[in-house]
Order: C-alpha cells, then structure tokens, then sequence
C-alpha cells in the first residue's frame, strides 16, 4: 500500500511550481519588481513596449533594438479581415473577455507554425500577439455598437493607438500617458492563476496563440482579472458615501468578499493599487471628478478598520476601474484591457519555459471508493 506523505495546499498556496527570474514580489513590504526593476522607477520612466521588452528578453533593449521592436508592432497592429468577419457574428450581449478569448485562439488559425526551437518565430510571436490584442478588443468593441472597426493609426504610440481605436479620436496626451503606465502596471505578475494557466498550456509545446487563449479565459474569473469590473458595479450599489458602511457590514455578515481587497500574496496595499490612485486623481484633476471616488475613499477607510489586522487592502482592481472610466473605457473592457498588458508577462513566461521545458502534470490525492460493481440501469 502507498503512504501518501505530501501535504495538500488548495489553492496550491505556497507552493512554488516553477523557477523564474521574471518578476518578484514582496507581499509585506509592498515590493514589485520586473527583472529586478521596481515597478514605481519603471512607472515613472519606461514605457510599455519597453517594459514588455524587459520582461520578454530579460534586459532593457537598446536604443535600436527598442526602435526596431516598437517599429515592427506598429507593422503588425492590424488584423485579417476574416478575423474581422469572425467578430462581426459574435453576439452583441457576449461578454468581450469572450470574444477576445476566441480571437487570439483565432490568430493561431493564420499564424500557427509551431517552431518553438526558432528564435525568429518566438519573436514574430510576440511582435503579433502584442500588435494584435488592442486591435481585436478595439474592434470588437466598435463592433458591438453596430460600427465599424477602425483601423490603428500608423503615427501614434502603442498606448494613443488603442484609446484611439476605441474611442475613435486622438486621445489627449495626459490620457495617453496615464494608459501606458496602466499597461506597465498590469503587464507581469509572478505565477497567478493566468500566468499558470499560460505556462500549463505552453508545457504542451502547443502554439502560442492557444497559450495566449487560454490565460485569457483565466484571467476574465471575478477572483482574479474580473474583479475589476466587479468594484464598479459594487461602487454604484454602495451609491453614497453614507452607505459604505452599511454595505461593508452586510458583506461581512454575508460572508461576501469586497471586490478590489485581498491578495493571496499582497498583505498591505498592492504598490499598483497606490500608483493607479494618484493616476485616477491626476486625471480627475484634468478632467473632472468621478463620484465614485469618495465611496471609494471611504470604502477603503471602513475595510482597513475592519479587515486591516488579516492584511486586506486595496489590490491592483480596486483604482483601475475609476482610471478606465476617465478614459472611456467601458466596466467590462476593463479586464481586456488589463488581458493587452499581461500579454507580455504571460509571453515572457512562455518564452522562459521553453527554455527547460517539462511537461505540467501534478499529482492528486484520490478520495473515491474502489472495487465497485457497475449497477445496470435498470437497477439505478
Ligand atoms: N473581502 C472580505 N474578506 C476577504 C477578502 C475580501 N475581498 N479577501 C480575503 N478575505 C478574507 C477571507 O474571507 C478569509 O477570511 P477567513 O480566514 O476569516 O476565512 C481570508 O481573508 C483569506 O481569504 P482567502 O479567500 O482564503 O484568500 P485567497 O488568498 O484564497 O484569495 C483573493 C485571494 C484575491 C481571491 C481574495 O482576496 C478575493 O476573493 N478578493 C476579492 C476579489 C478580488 O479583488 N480579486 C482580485 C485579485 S488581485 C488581481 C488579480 O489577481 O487578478
């Protein structure tokens, strides 16, 4: 008889299933740090496609190889029409994390050649699934108001692109700026549920696309990048700053989480959470209040109070939403669009994995019967 001797962690909570030189974080202090590189230095100073370079290639590019990466994304942003023809039966009423989902599988229909020992492959890779997204969200979006896509814009930046693909305007430059460092923000995170899925789903070896996919369908669960559109929608049901409390007492009766607090890892206030509020200030400087923000404010207050002493704070959806919002951005865009960031750190894992590739293929603890004796129907 075998001895079971391996302690079960649901959740895989402290379990380290992989070695990576990606990202790190420390979850008391309130440290997050891309190949070493505080996120607070590369919010100020680097900008997304250099970020997303950084974690993907493991160095800060160079002036030309920056140029030439930023040069052959702008090559790429644009789509198939028959991608666009697939988007235009999607239904109105599905959710965009949905549609996403099925546009990058889609990309591995065109693209898929499975030359994963080839360098020049992992890069035309990257360079697509990078282009891509923004303009297969933009698209999708236009799309479900009846309108046409609208096709990126050759003279402008990553981040400008996409506002304008949305919005179908140049954005202002403040707003610009602001999204790109909300891509820096959510472009990486250590081995959460999405990047797990990706890195199960590349240890296949299967195409980069269905790696993309399947991360994308992680990602888009109210536990993880879904929460963001939740804090929206839980804001409006507060409504009022006088009944944060009430509501937060319900939630703690009911046993219902708060939408935006808690990390598994994170116990003081997420460091992205502290730089998506001074965004969302800086823009509701430029351009209006939101009323959301003071429930937001108080909300915090009221969950420090109560929750504080089991390290629940503010993670990286609680402020996202109320930036987005500034920038036009619809509640259930927000988490495509925090899909366009991660794109990079799940590419990054990908391409690291390749590196020593072993299969995922965990073990279980079996908890069924044995010996049973099939019942013929009739009998059930
Ligand atoms: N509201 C109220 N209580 C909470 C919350 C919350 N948001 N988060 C954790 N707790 C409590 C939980 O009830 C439990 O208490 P007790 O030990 O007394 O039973 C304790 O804290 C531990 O919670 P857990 O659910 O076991 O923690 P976890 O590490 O499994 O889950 C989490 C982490 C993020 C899923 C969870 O905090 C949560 O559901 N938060 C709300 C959803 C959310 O904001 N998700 C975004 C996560 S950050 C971005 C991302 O990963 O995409």
């Amino acid at each position: 008889m075998s001895v079971v001797c391996i302690e079960f962690k649901p959740g895989l909570e402290g379990v380290p299933a992989t070695q990576s030189s990606i990202s790190y974080v420390d979850g008391q202090q309130g440290v997050l740090e891309y190949r070493g590189i505080n996120i607070q230095e590369l919010a100020k100073k680097s900008s997304f496609l250099e970020t997303a370079y950084l974690l993907i290639w493991g160095y800060l590019p160079s002036k030309e190889e920056l140029e030439s990466f930023e040069h052959d994304i702008r090559y790429h942003r644009r789509i198939k029409y028959r991608i666009r023809d697939m988007m235009k039966c999607f239904p109105e009423t599905g959710h965009p994390m949905d549609a996403l989902q099925t546009s990058a599988a889609a990309l591995g229909l065109f693209y898929s050649r499975r030359a994963l020992d080839n360098p020049e492959y992992i890069r035309s890779a990257v360079v697509r699934l990078l282009a891509k997204i923004p303009t297969m969200v933009a698209a999708s979006e236009l799309m479900r108001r009846g309108n046409d896509a609208v096709q990126p814009k050759d003279d402008l930046d990553y981040a400008a692109n996409f506002l304008y693909m949305l919005n179908e305007r140049e954005p202002d430059p403040l707003a610009a700026q602001v999204f790109d460092v909300c891509l820096i923000l959510h472009a990486e995170h250590t081995i959460n549920a999405s990047t797990f899925s990706a890195m199960v789903t590349s240890s296949t070896l299967t195409d980069p696309y269905a790696v993309i996919a399947s991360a994308v369908g992680t990602l888009a669960g109210p536990l993880h990048g879904g929460a963001n559109e939740d804090v929206i929608t839980m804001l409006s049901e507060i409504g009022s700053v006088e009944n944060v409390r009430p509501y937060l007492e319900k939630c703690l009766e009911t046993k219902a989480k708060i939408m935006g607090f808690g990390h598994r890892v994170y116990k003081v206030k997420d460091p992205r959470a502290i730089i998506l509020q001074e965004l969302a200030e800086k823009l509701f400087e430029k351009f209006g209040y939101d009323k959301y923000y003071e429930i937001a404010l108080e909300l915090e207050k009221a969950v420090e109070e109560k929750l504080g002493h089991k390290g629940i704070y503010p993670n990286v959806d609680f402020y996202s939403g109320l930036v987005y919002r500034k920038l036009g951005i619809s509640s259930d865009l927000f988490t495509p669009v925090f899909a366009i960031a991660r794109v990079a750190g799940w590419l990054a894992h990908w391409k690291e994995q390749l590196t020593e590739n072993r299969i995922f293929r965990p073990t279980q603890i079996y908890t069924g019967e044995h010996n049973i004796s099939y019942t013929p129907i009739q009998e059930r």
